[in-house]
Parts: structure tokens; C-alpha cells; sequence
């Protein structure tokens, strides 16, 4: 962990997610969040702002990363609910199973290195009912775009901090054992190999 992974990198990620068409997503999914909810991978708090107060209890964020959450700045101020940082990984959530009406993972699955492990671990966390909501950028469904993908993989992953461009999201949550019950997907304004979207909502088992 040097300069660029300690210092650079969280700043540049804060950059890239906080792109007018990323906020965009962000504005189609979080609203859709109740109650309970734990989300993960909760970096710099970019959908705290997209929350309803009304309709969320607590929200405890996620992250190994507390260099992305010192950058939340005046966000978790003006949320109007509970709000608890947790410094950990998804793939041990240090939450009792079944204390969450929703996971919202936003730009995350795509980082988490075991990430089949982090799925069941966010599927312990849901309450029995209660949705996953999500929005990724992953493989693309075009050739030429996803032969780019792969090929470029290798290097993204060591300059992006673990980001892969190609994951499948919808068959990652499947085979996690998640039924996906809305699943909307487009390229969103940016570099193609990752701007293609997946987003929408998910059950547990
Ligand atoms: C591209 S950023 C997205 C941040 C935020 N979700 C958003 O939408 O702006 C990816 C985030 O995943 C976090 N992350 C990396 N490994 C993780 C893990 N094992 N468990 C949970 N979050 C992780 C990183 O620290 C980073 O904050």
C-alpha cells in the first residue's frame, strides 16, 4: 500500500463515481432502499443524498476502506436517519443474519476480490423477503466490447484497485442464489469496457 493506493486511488475512484451519469444510476435505484439497510462498499457516501429518510430506519455503510469514507464530507450530516460506518469487507459482515430489509451495493461488485463468499454473507444479512438493490457496471454484451474488456482486464484491475471491467453480474447473483426480479441494463455515457450497466433488484433464495 503506497502513495497511489493509499492517497491517489481513493480520490480518483471518488472522482470517477461521482460522474453526472453514475449520479444519474444512483438516482434510479437508491429511492427504492427501506427500512433496515446495510450497504456495501459505501466509499465516499455518494447515495447518501439519494435515500428517502422517510422510508429508511438505519443505514450501517460498509467499507475495508476508511480512506474513502474520510472523504464523505458534509453527506453524513444531513442524512435523516441512523447512520453507522463499519470498517470491513462484505466477505465477513460483522452484522447478525436477517437484520436487513435491503442491500444496496452500488459500483462495488466489482471490486470485492471473493466475491461468490461476499453474496452469501449479504444474503445472511437480509431478512427473509427483503430485497437486494443493485447497480454495476460488468461485462458488456457486444464482442468487441467485451474482447476489450478482457484483454484490458489484467492492468484495470492493478491501476483500479481490484475493479474488474467483465464480471457477469446477473449470473454472480444467481448462482449466489438470488432471484432477480428486475433487471434493467444500458451503456451509460463514458468508456465503453465500463459503462455497461446492470441494474435492478434481487431476493434472497
Ligand atoms: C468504485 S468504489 C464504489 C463506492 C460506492 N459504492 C459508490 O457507488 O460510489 C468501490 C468500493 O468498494 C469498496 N470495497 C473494496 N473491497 C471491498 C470488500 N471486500 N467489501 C466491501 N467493499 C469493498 C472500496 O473500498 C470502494 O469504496
Amino acid at each position: 500500500m503506497g502513495l497511489y493506493d493509499n492517497h491517489i486511488l481513493p480520490k480518483l475512484v471518488n472522482i470517477a463515481c461521482s460522474q453526472k451519469p453514475a449520479m444519474k444510476q444512483r438516482a434510479k435505484v437508491v429511492p427504492l432502499a427501506e427500512g433496515n439497510v446495510v450497504e456495501i462498499g459505501i466509499g465516499s457516501g455518494l447515495n447518501l443524498p439519494f435515500y428517502t429518510s422517510g422510508k429508511v430506519k438505519k443505514v450501517w455503510g460498509l467499507d475495508p476502506s476508511s480512506r474513502m469514507w474520510a472523504m464523505v464530507d458534509g453527506k453524513a450530516g444531513s442524512v435523516g436517519f441512523d447512520l453507522e460506518f463499519i470498517e470491513a469487507s462484505a466477505s465477513d459482515i460483522p452484522l447478525d443474519p436477517q437484520i436487513a430489509d435491503t442491500v444496496l451495493v452500488t459500483y462495488t461488485l466489482c471490486t470485492i476480490p471473493e466475491i461468490t463468499h461476499a453474496l452469501a454473507e449479504m444474503s445472511r444479512v437480509l431478512k427473509p423477503g427483503g430485497r437486494l438493490i443493485f447497480c454495476e457496471h460488468g461485462a458488456a454484451p457486444d464482442d468487441n466490447v467485451r474482447r476489450w474488456q478482457d484483454r484490458i482486464n489484467p492492468v484495470w484491475r492493478k491501476i483500479g484497485g481490484g475493479c474488474n471491467l467483465n464480471r457477469p453480474i446477473p449470473e454472480l447473483l444467481e448462482q449466489a442464489g438470488f432471484t432477480i426480479s428486475n433487471l434493467e441494463t444500458m451503456y451509460i455515457p463514458g468508456w465503453r469496457p465500463a459503462s455497461f450497466n446492470y441494474w435492478g433488484t434481487a431476493t434472497a433464495g
